[in-house]
């Protein structure tokens, strides 16, 4: 399979105007890169801003065609948490499963992981991917959800592979 190519979001008000370092955007740039193999071509912060969202996401799916965006933060409860609205709006088809796996599987360590209310669908020919804000949130979840990851974009292109995946 080639590699993967990404574009990483990172949603915060306070990152987007430089007031917080984003660690939690160089976390996930290492995942990606490391587990993934993937490559990470576009890097944004934005304001947790429903239009600017939606904007990024479309440069990313129809002039970038990246296979996949990985947002982080903005998940939750706050009145300024949008991302998982946002995607909801924008994608062709809903995939709730990586949502459900990553508060399951948060739910272990945190009480607070049913907060998230990420999720994850298709626009066109593009995964996109909700992960929660802090870094700690980043690598548990992008952990507990990474390995279905390389099948779900060769069958979004359309490959007629087998849906057999390696056990762990
Ligand atoms: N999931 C994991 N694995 N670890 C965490 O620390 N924090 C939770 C939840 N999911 C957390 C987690 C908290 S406190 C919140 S408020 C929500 O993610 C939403 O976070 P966000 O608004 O930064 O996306």
């Amino acid at each position: 399979m080639a590699q993967i190519t990404c574009a990483v979001i990172t949603l915060s008000d306070k990152g987007s105007k430089g007031e917080r370092e984003d660690v939690s955007g160089t976390i996930l740039k290492n995942l990606i890169e490391k587990k993934l193999n993937g490559e990470v071509k576009f890097y944004e912060i934005l304001p947790d801003e429903p239009k600017l969202i939606e904007e990024q996401f479309f440069r990313f799916c129809f002039e970038d065609k990246v296979d996949l965006i990985f947002t982080t933060g903005g998940t939750g409860v706050s009145p300024r948490d949008n991302t998982p609205d946002v995607t909801k709006n924008f994608v062709d088809k809903e995939i709730p499963g990586f949502g459900e796996l990553m508060r399951v599987e948060s739910l272990q360590k945190t009480p607070t992981a049913i907060l998230s209310r990420a999720t994850s669908g298709i626009k066109d020919k593009t995964l996109i991917i909700n992960l929660p804000g802090s870094p700690v949130a980043v690598e548990e979840c992008f952990n507990s959800i990474y390995r279905a990851i390389p099948h779900a974009i060769e069958k979004i292109k359309g490959s007629d592979v087998d849906c057999y995946v390696e056990p762990n």
